[in-house]
């Protein structure tokens, strides 16, 4: 799908998982300020994405989707330029179905080229396209419509397929889209959220610049698992390339692990390697290396701990990993912000608490 999008993984805001349909103008307004306050934008979250519920019950007369009159009275042009204008960018959201799943809306099917056109004309620059309400046609026929219809519009739209991994998506889903989900619906526990990394993991070689896995957003932040489980979350989104992705706390000021200082996973995000990271070694049920590759043949390292009781010591051998056998590295702790004492040739083996997980950026030093 070669709209010159998506060299990178989209990374940003959305509202769903914090807000559901409780979004309004202000509150977006409120997260594209934040995100510039936060020094976030900078870190390269661009986007600010609405989800589901923004617009009004049915279609006008005319049979076009409008803003919801209450929620966004000043209408969705108003809030692209103001999004614009603080250097970021709009996000908007429909079903490939005749109503989005909150049924609050309508969707797009059978109305792809005149939403998309609309869009367009708002000038919005991403559409997250989700599948309820279908009438029984293959996804790969109804999202292929609206990819045709995006092309068509006249603008650059990132194009985000919501099918919950359906039809083997990652097959397909580069062919029309910029990301595919390879889910359903992230759940914000600790097992939710290790069972979508996984069912991820499975399709790793599919990811490359200009289309991207999506094991659905992050939940950092919304309160159902415990810090040390937010930064193992975050850190299997960077390592997997769906990098820090899409943040959907912020706009409320609650406090979340994630500001601009300590979003160093993002360092991922902004690798022009495009290579996802996936699962290289398993010790036992509970102990797992992670491993991708980065820029400069440096390799980001993630050493997991699932176990929920005792610390464990786990290695990183570089046959694991993908290191030749004598290289020497450096590792810099990405969550410390320290570069660690010495230096290690082999592996590199460190103690990692319950819940809980190291990342590592290794960079090969001559000896
Ligand atoms: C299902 C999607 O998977 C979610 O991410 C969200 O967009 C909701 N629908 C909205 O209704």
């Amino acid at each position: 799908f070669a709209n010159g999008l998506g060299l990178t993984p989209q990374m940003g805001w959305n509202s769903w998982n914090h807000f559901q349909c409780d979004i309004n103008e202000a509150v977006v307004r409120r997260t594209a300020d934040a995100l510039v306050a936060t020094g976030l934008a900078k870190a390269g979250y661009k986007y600010v994405n609405l989800d589901d519920c923004w617009a009004d019950y049915q279609r006008t007369k005319e049979g076009y989707m409008i803003a919801n009159p209450k929620t966004f009275p000043s209408g969705i042009k108003a809030l692209a330029d103001y999004v614009h204008s603080k250097g970021l960018k709009l996000g908007i959201y429909s079903s490939a179905g005749t109503r989005t799943c909150s049924n609050r809306m309508p969707g797009s099917l059978g109305h792809e080229d005149k939403d998309a056109k609309t869009f367009a004309s708002w000038g919005v620059d991403y559409l997250k396209y989700d599948n309820c309400y279908r009438d029984g046609t293959p996804e790969t026929v109804r999202f292929g419509r609206m990819s045709r219809a995006l092309k068509n519009s006249g603008r650059p739209i990132f194009y985000s397929l919501c099918e919950w991994g359906y039809m083997e998506v990652p097959k397909w889903g580069g062919m029309y889209g910029n990301s595919w989900r390879t889910t359903g619906d992230i759940i914000d526990t600790w097992s939710g959220m290790l069972d979508n990394i996984d069912r991820n993991d499975a399709y790793a070689r599919y990811a490359k610049p200009g289309g991207w896995n999506d094991p659905d957003m992050l939940e950092v932040g919304n309160g159902g698992m415990a810090y040390n489980e937010y930064v193992v979350h975050f850190s299997l989104w960077a390592i997997a390339k769906f990098k820090c992705s899409v943040l959907s706390t912020h706009a409320r000021g609650k406090s979340s692990l994630i500001d601009s200082s300590s979003c160093v996973p993002i360092v991922f995000g902004a690798d022009r390697m495009g290579v996802q990271g996936n699962k290289v070694k398993k010790y036992g049920n509970d102990l797992e290396v992670w491993a991708g590759q980065l820029s400069r043949h440096r390799k980001a390292v993630l050493l997991l701990n699932r176990g929920a009781t005792r610390s464990a010591s786990i290695t990183a051998a570089w046959p694991d990993v993908g290191i030749r056998r004598g290289v020497t590295v450096e590792a810099r702790d990405v969550w410390k912000h320290e570069t660690l004492p010495g230096r290690f040739t082999g592996s590199l083996t460190a103690v990692v608490g319950p819940h809980s997980c190291k990342l590592f950026v290794l960079t090969p030093v001559p000896r």
